[in-house]
């Protein structure tokens, strides 16, 4: 989508149609809304006083202007009550509104900022979540789809601000917002794309070549390396496919590049069958979405390099598919990972583990300022938090907390979940150092447990994904498929340090 920003009246935007807000309760409106009101000699006011416009959270009016104003369009979008308003629902409102817009045929839409006048938002902010909302909220896969009949595309959109002082606040947020949502678009694509056109390798080769187009450092390990570097758990895991593991590690050096690196995770499994232990049929197709920390991480790391965020951060993504086969490893294998403790298999299925464990180990080289990674890592997580919100473990509580606000702020919420000395108990091995699974009592916290026992000397959280990463039904910042979560916290977290 093109983003522009224009100083001046929205009145006088040459655009397919223009989008105003309301809040809730409000019966004469102020502000741009009320400007086109007045323009409109009170038709907004009496929309409003008819009760058909209550300014509701995403309600949609529209409005065909016959004077005054350049667009045939006017859409009004509801916030809601003033005291529940927050950046989130600045990203919403926008969402709502595009669709509306692209649905209608628009393929140029001018809009106020929300939140900027009256909502007492920061402007900078309110422009980011506004622009967000409409890529995030227009988003579609289509890739696989062969009807050629032309869908509706929004393809501008104008941000209209009517105080020439704001102007640079405000190109600055429209960036910002496109980079992030970009992010956010490239980790849905990712995402959704199906594991018969994703394995590893092809995998990699999307990193590099996005890594090649924002200026990233980018290196890959192939199975050979993978082996020779010692990481047997993830070389495990993918061994029972006929397309190899790949290792890849990105880097943005930063205003410092000699500073110790954020570094960042993801669970790059591009189908995950369970393996030996195999999954049941039913539903097993969404386990192409296994790749979706890999793909947050991949979304974040394109943002950081467009923003040119100061901070040094080195991605890793640990890709492999979990296929039954001849040659896959078995429950009762014990494996020796890159970190020495010794692990003893119980479930092939507990395999995105044995992924992370090997880059865990591999990032203690880079002497991590923090580390986060990110993985669609237990079905408990999604049973003990549902679809709304993700969990979150780990070592170091001022890092679990700027994560947690983090999320907030970003409108992807996390959940701080507890790794006890019983769950740390639960994974003890009989056989070996470790075992893979707890069984199924606490899960996700389990899982946890697993990771943090490879953890070495640095400040890390974890977040499970497995709730978050897709939905099962379209929302109105997101349509059915994968959400690309991560991205947008992630972004903050690191625009939050500096
Ligand atoms: N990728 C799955 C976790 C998952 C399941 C994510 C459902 C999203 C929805 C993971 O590899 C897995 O299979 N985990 C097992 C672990 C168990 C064997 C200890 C699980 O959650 O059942
Ligand atoms: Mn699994
Ligand atoms: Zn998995």
């Amino acid at each position: 989508m093109n983003i522009s920003t224009a100083i001046g009246n929205i009145t006088e935007q040459k655009a397919d149609a223009i989008v105003l807000n309301l809040f809730e309760g409000i019966t004469t409106p102020g502000g741009a809304t009320g400007a086109v009101d007045q323009v409109l000699n009170g038709q907004v006011s009496t929309l409003i006083a008819n009760g058909d416009f209550t300014g509701k959270f995403k309600q949609i009016s529209i409005l065909y202007p016959t004077n005054g104003i350049t667009a045939p369009r006017i859409i009004l979008v509801g916030l809601g009550k003033q005291e529940d308003f927050s950046l989130d629902r600045v990203r919403i409102a926008s969402a709502v509104a595009s669709k509306e817009a692209e649905q209608r045929g628009v393929k140029h839409l001018a809009t106020i900022v929300h939140g900027g006048g009256i909502g007492g938002l920061n402007i900078t902010n309110a422009t980011q979540a506004t622009v967000e909302g409409a890529i995030l909220g227009t988003y579609q896969f289509t890739t696989y789809k062969t009807d050629q009949t032309p869908t509706n595309k929004l393809e501008k959109l104008t941000l209209v601000e009517f105080d020439a002082s704001k102007q640079t606040d405000i190109e600055t947020g429209a960036q910002a917002g496109q980079h992030i949502a970009e992010g956010v678009c490239l980790a849905r694509n990712l995402g959704n794309t199906p594991g018969n056109d994703l394995p590893p390798a092809v995998l990699a080769e999307h990193i590099s070549q996005m890594a090649e187009s924002v200026g990233l450092s980018c290196e890959i390990f192939d199975e050979h390396r993978i082996q020779s570097e010692g990481m047997n758990a993830l070389s495990a895991v993918g061994q029972g496919s006929s397309r190899p593991p790949r290792f890849v590690i990105l880097e943005h050096k930063g205003q410092n590049p000699t500073a110790d690196p954020v570094i960042f995770v993801g669970k790059g499994i591009t189908f995950d069958t369970g393996g030996i232990s195999l999954k049941a049929g039913d539903g097993m197709w969404d386990m192409k979405f296994d790749m979706c920390g890999a793909a947050a991480v991949i979304g974040a790391m394109q943002a950081v390099a467009k923003l040119n965020v100061p901070t040094r951060v080195i991605a890793i993504i640990a890709a492999a598919e979990n296929m039954p086969d001849g040659n896959a490893y078995r429950p009762g294998d014990i494996l020796k990972p890159l970190g020495g403790k010794t692990v003893e298999i119980r479930s092939t299925d507990a395999e995105g583990r044995l992924a992370l464990i090997d880059a865990l180990a591999y990032i203690k080289r880079y002497k991590p300022a923090a580390a986060i990674d990110l993985a669609t890592l237990t079905g408990a997580c999604v049973i003990a938090l549902g679809n709304d919100a993700s969990g979150l473990m780990g070592n170091n509580n001022d890092l679990i907390q700027a994560i947690h606000q983090a999320g907030n702020r970003a409108g992807e919420i996390v959940w701080h979940l507890p790794i006890l000395e019983g769950h740390r108990n639960q994974i003890k091995g009989d056989y070996a150092d470790l075992k893979n699974s707890g069984g199924r009592p606490g899960g996700a916290l389990t899982a946890g447990a697993f990771l943090e026992a490879y953890v070495d000397g640095y400040p890390w959280a974890h977040l499970d994904i497995a709730g978050t990463a897709w939905n099962n039904t379209t929302k109105p910042d997101t349509p059915i498929g994968a959400t690309g979560v991560g991205v947008r916290l992630l972004i903050d977290y690191l625009r939050n340090l500096s």
